[in-house]
């Protein structure tokens, strides 16, 4: 291996040292040369590591990686590598309009350009908020440069009241509580604010937790870098770690395609289980996987992770925040567990060298309250079951979350165990639903489905994580906190609502869901894993023949970009067009 490393000519060589253009490469040096690098430095062989910064005043939840970048910086010297940090377009989870879901394949563009088209050998992907994580590893998969993950890692725990207050989770509660009457609009925002006590993405796990979890699951990390709190010490030596592996895997040739193999997702499925990661990791991972070429299925996602227990006693769906689950052990620990029950691939390849069981080191639960033992989880089959039916081909559900009182209301009627049948009320996006939920001319009560529709990839544009919608305040103050609920789009990974969600294809390109009126009749049977309008073929035929297509209104010239590209929550959302480009580094750019 020292061997090769020796003899290896970089591709920002290419740029910096490159004899048959002596003017070119003084042009790329003198416009280098006028910050910070020298002339030893970018003609010394020595790897460049770009340092894709996803941090910003816009971007909170990364913005702890503009205080990490000196240690990013220093490792990547120690090791003999010439740092280059460069900006990633902004996705903040919450305050991107219309969603941030519809910047997630933009920053993705604009990465595998920049990794692309300067002169980088290799590159650290800071990630944190929901959208950060999948959007750095599309990009690196496609061009596949060698790239390592450094998460920034989840704000410390939040109190409220001498409770532990997790992100968004408390906002859904609160929400409650707030229609119920039972706290004002002070104590609101009071309860909210208490959740986010320091930088670092989201303490739940939620979306942001989940991604990173699984980015370290895939082996694109070092180990133990997920669950990290953002302010604590150890993040600032695991970005220093990270800096060194990074010119290391250069040096060593290690690119995602050697890393993001079929046997590694596996592996992130079956802990996106264990830990009851999010229902937006689906989409992210199947985006992941094609931009790396890898076969992976919706209906994976039931196969491979629906039978693996549930291990994290964190929120939504236990009640642990972020600092408990790094001191049990964090997601090597989990991969340990799993490991030990036979239930994880463990000859997978790291990032950190070598293969997973190599990297994982033994690791096993430090709590067993935080991090149980297979053999005594929190809930058996805790993956997601997808559903079909007349509606949708295809459509999520988080089993993990579906409360003991929600099963015994919804899913128990004697003499049909998990079937459920009930009257629909369909809301056009979450303007209609806000606008109508409370109006009692709609009937709704304990025998109503909630819809909601247009808010799928085209249609929103960007996919809206809206489906967890609320029962009416009346319904709310009788003591019926969820209604089974519905959608095209997505919901937050924080949400505790047991909604069927990611349906696909969604109803602004005509999915079954489009055909659906108020007051059809709808069956869910869990056992046969369908959900279906009760409307005879007729009716519903005649319905198909007279739909056509929403007008759509673009805003931005990418929204209509957008629109035109993507595809469906079920294959990922993607450019479409972007997942038949594969290993693009190969193919350096004209000088
Ligand atoms: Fe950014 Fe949750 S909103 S991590
Ligand atoms: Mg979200």
């Amino acid at each position: 291996m020292t061997d090769t490393r020796a003899h290896r000519r970089f591709r920002s060589q290419e740029w910096f040292d490159n004899p048959n253009n002596p003017g070119m490469t003084a042009l790329y040096l003198e416009r280098y040369l006028n910050q910070e690098y020298t002339r030893e430095e970018l003609q010394g062989e020595k790897p460049v590591i770009g340092i894709a910064q996803t941090g910003s005043d816009l971007a909170p939840c990364n913005k702890i990686h503009v205080f990490l970048m000196d240690r990013i910086k220093a490792g990547i010297r120690d090791a003999g590598g010439v740092p280059m940090e460069f900006p990633v377009h902004p996705i903040q989870e919450t305050g991107k309009r219309p969603t941030a879901a519809l910047d997630r394949n933009l920053a993705y563009l604009s990465l595998v350009e920049v990794l692309h088209g300067y002169p980088i050998d290799g590159v650290v992907l800071t990630t944190g908020c929901d959208k950060t994580t999948p959007a750095m590893l599309m990009g690196a998969a496609t061009v596949d440069l060698p790239a390592i993950v450094l998460s920034g890692g989840p704000m410390l725990d939040g109190w409220w009241n001498g409770k532990l207050a997790g992100s968004g989770t408390i906002i859904w509660e609160s929400r409650r509580l707030l229609a119920d009457g039972k706290i004002d609009y002070d104590e609101f925002m009071e309860r909210v604010c208490a959740s986010a006590p320091s930088l670092g993405h989201c303490n739940t796990m939620g979306t942001a937790s989940t991604m990173n979890a699984l980015a370290e699951a895939l082996g694109m990390s070092l180990p133990g870098c997920a669950a990290i709190p953002a302010p604590f010490r150890e993040r600032m030596a695991m970005a220093y770690r990270t800096g060194r592996r990074a010119v290391e895997i250069v040096l060593d040739d290690l690119k995602p395609s050697d890393i993001l193999t079929r046997a590694a997702f596996e592996n992130a499925i079956r802990v996106n289980s264990a830990i009851g990661g999010s229902t937006n990791a689906p989409p992210h991972l199947q985006a992941i996987a094609r931009h790396a070429g890898v076969a992976l299925d919706i209906m994976d996602w039931q196969t491979i992770g629906q039978d693996v227990p549930l291990l994290v006693n964190m929120q939504p769906a236990g009640a642990y925040l972020g600092e408990a689950f790094y001191r049990a052990g964090g997601v090597p620990a989990v991969m340990g567990e799993l490991a030990a029950a036979g239930l994880l691939d463990a000859e997978a390849p790291s990032v950190a060298g070598g293969d997973m069981e190599g990297a994982l080191a033994g690791a096993r639960s430090r709590d067993a309250d935080v991090i149980r033992p297979a053999s005594d989880p929190l809930r058996e089959k805790a993956g997601f079951v997808v559903l079909s039916g007349n509606l949708f081909d295809s459509a999520l559900m988080k089993t993990s979350v579906i409360s003991a009182d929600f099963r015994a209301r919804f899913l128990s009627t004697p003499g049909s165990e998990n079937v459920f049948e009930a009257t629909a009320v369909v809301f056009e996006g979450p303007e209609d639903y806000h606008a109508r939920i409370n109006d009692p001319a709609l009937d709704i009560d304990a025998h109503t489905i909630l819809f909601i529709r247009g808010v799928g990839c085209v249609g929103y544009p960007g996919s809206a994580e809206v489906v967890n919608m609320q029962p009416p305040d009346a319904l709310i103050r009788g003591g019926l906190m969820h209604l089974p609920t519905v959608g095209d789009g997505r919901q937050s990974g924080t949400s505790e609502s047991p909604s069927i969600l990611n349906a696909s294809p969604e109803a602004a390109v005509g999915g079954g869901l489009a055909l659906l009126r108020t007051g059809d009749r709808v069956r869910l049977d869990l056992n046969e894993r369908r959900l279906d309008a009760v409307v005879d073929a007729d009716d519903w035929n005649a319905r198909r023949a007279a739909w056509s297509p929403p007008a759509l209104h673009n805003q931005t010239p990418w929204q209509e970009i957008y629109r035109g590209t993507v595809g469906q929550l079920a294959e990922g959302g993607c450019l479409e067009l972007a997942t038949a480009y594969h290993k693009i580094a190969r193919d350096l750019p004209r000088d």
